[in-house]
């Protein structure tokens, strides 16, 4: 069947992986990817995929309304995987402003422009699909009660030998929104505003909350391509606090996958969760990343563990996500595909086979901003 689909942020860290599984394996969709090329934004990301039929590139910004009344109209879009956004916590710390500004006001925009389109239709909003990705920031910190790690209650059967809970209470779908950063308040602001579209208008939405992703093509300033970096170039890594805080983990390409099968075949109205039953205190993450650097650079182990360097915490830190995504394997059949180490491999070889894209990023103005953000750290 042929679709018309908008993906936006499609040249940041998951979009590109959305748009590169998207355009090669439907080739009878049309994957129209929008972005606004921010700092995080990277038509590098997609440079096997640019030259396909079945792909157009828009640079736009969401919060334009006009231009998303424009581009929807245009490309005659049926579906939209909404991935733009704001999404360095950090960042939204510093400058709280723009992450409403596109986080809330963008999602407005988008869901107005397509609310307008699809209205016009004869049909209507048969076939149609808003499908809004989110994190599992929007509800909150958990609490950590296990501090060495217990056997995860979920252990699944593609799950790996270690995967680790740090506490008995996990995100469900049904977990009540308790956001703390401007970041994950900004990102359930437009939850809310996405799901008041199908209440009031009936238009065909669906929502899924992710945890901390991990993979090829993430901005060098989360913790895992940061650390990766700067362990290649003999940096001290910065670990926030005693480095105790708890992040569930995802492959990339699995959150990828799962956003494939929900846009297809997920409930309208519906909410999913998406983890990766992968509980990592942030220290232990970082000696698997400095072993495993070390070691495919052939340098000797531990060399690098000196690097470590506990700075000031991050202005209220979440101790602890952990999701819950029984649901989505229950109803949908999904489940990550790779062990955590396995991913992890994958990832630092693909980091340091690809030093170009990394260096072509870290430098300029990103020097300058890493510069300014750590220097009083
Ligand atoms: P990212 O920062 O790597 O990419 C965001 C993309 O959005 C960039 O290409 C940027 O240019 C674009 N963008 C930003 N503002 C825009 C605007 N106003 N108009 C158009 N484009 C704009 O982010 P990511 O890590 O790939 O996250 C993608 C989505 O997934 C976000 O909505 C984020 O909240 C959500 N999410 C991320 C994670 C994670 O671990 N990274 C986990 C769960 C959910
Ligand atoms: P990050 O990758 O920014 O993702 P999020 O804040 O959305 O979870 O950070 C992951 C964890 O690592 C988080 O607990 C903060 C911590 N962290 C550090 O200790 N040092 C760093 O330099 C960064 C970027 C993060």
């Amino acid at each position: 069947m042929r679709r018309n689909i908008l993906v936006t942020g499609g040249a940041g860290f998951i979009g590109s992986h959305v748009v590169r599984l998207f355009v090669n394996k439907y080739p009878d969709y049309r994957i129209v990817n929008l972005d606004k090329l921010t700092y995080a934004g990277n038509l590098a990301n997609l440079k096997d995929v640019e030259n396909r039929a079945n792909y157009t590139f828009v640079k736009a910004d969401i919060a334009d309304l006009d231009e998303m009344r424009r581009i929807v109209g245009t490309y005659e879009i049926d579906g939209i995987i909404h991935l733009a956004a704001e999404s360095h916590v950090d960042r939204s710390i510093k400058d709280p402003f723009t992450f409403a500004r596109t986080n809330v006001m963008g999602t407005l925009a988008l869901l107005q422009a397509a609310k307008e389109y699809w209205e016009s239709l004869p049909e209507g909003y048969d076939g149609k699909r808003f499908y809004h990705i989110s994190t599992d920031e929007v509800y909150g910190a958990l609490e950590l009660t296990d501090p060495e790690g217990v056997e995860s209650p979920f252990s699944t059967t593609a799950s790996s030998e270690r995967r680790n809970a740090y506490g008995t209470e996990f995100f469900k779908e049904t977990t009540r929104y308790n956001p703390h950063s401007p970041y994950s308040a900004s990102k359930a602001s437009s939850d809310h505003f996405v799901r008041a579209y199908h209440d009031t208008y009936g238009m065909p939405t669906l929502v899924t909350n992710c945890s901390n992703n991990y993979g090829p093509y993430q901005f060098p300033e989360k913790l895992i391509p940061l650390f990766i970096n700067n362990i290649r170039r003999g940096k001290p890594l910065p670990v926030y606090g005693k480095g105790e805080n708890v992040r569930d983990w995802l492959f990339v390409e699995d959150h990828a996958r799962a956003i494939d099968l929900i846009f297809h075949r997920g409930k309208v109205a519906d909410t999913y969760n998406i983890g990766g039953f992968n509980e990592w205190k942030n220290i232990d993450l970082i000696k698997v990343i400095i072993e495993t650097v070390d070691r495919l650079l052939g340098n000797p182990k531990g060399c690098s563990e000196h690097l470590i360097t506990y700075v000031a915490d991050r202005q209220g830190h979440d101790m602890r996500y952990a999701i819950d995504s029984r649901k989505l394997q229950a109803e949908l059949g999904w489940e990550p595909s790779l062990q955590f180490e396995e991913g992890i491999e994958k990832t630092v070889r693909w980091y340091l086979d690809h030093q170009e894209w990394m260096d072509d990023i870290v430098s300029g103005d990103y020097e300058r901003y890493y510069g300014e953000m750590y220097a009083n750290r």
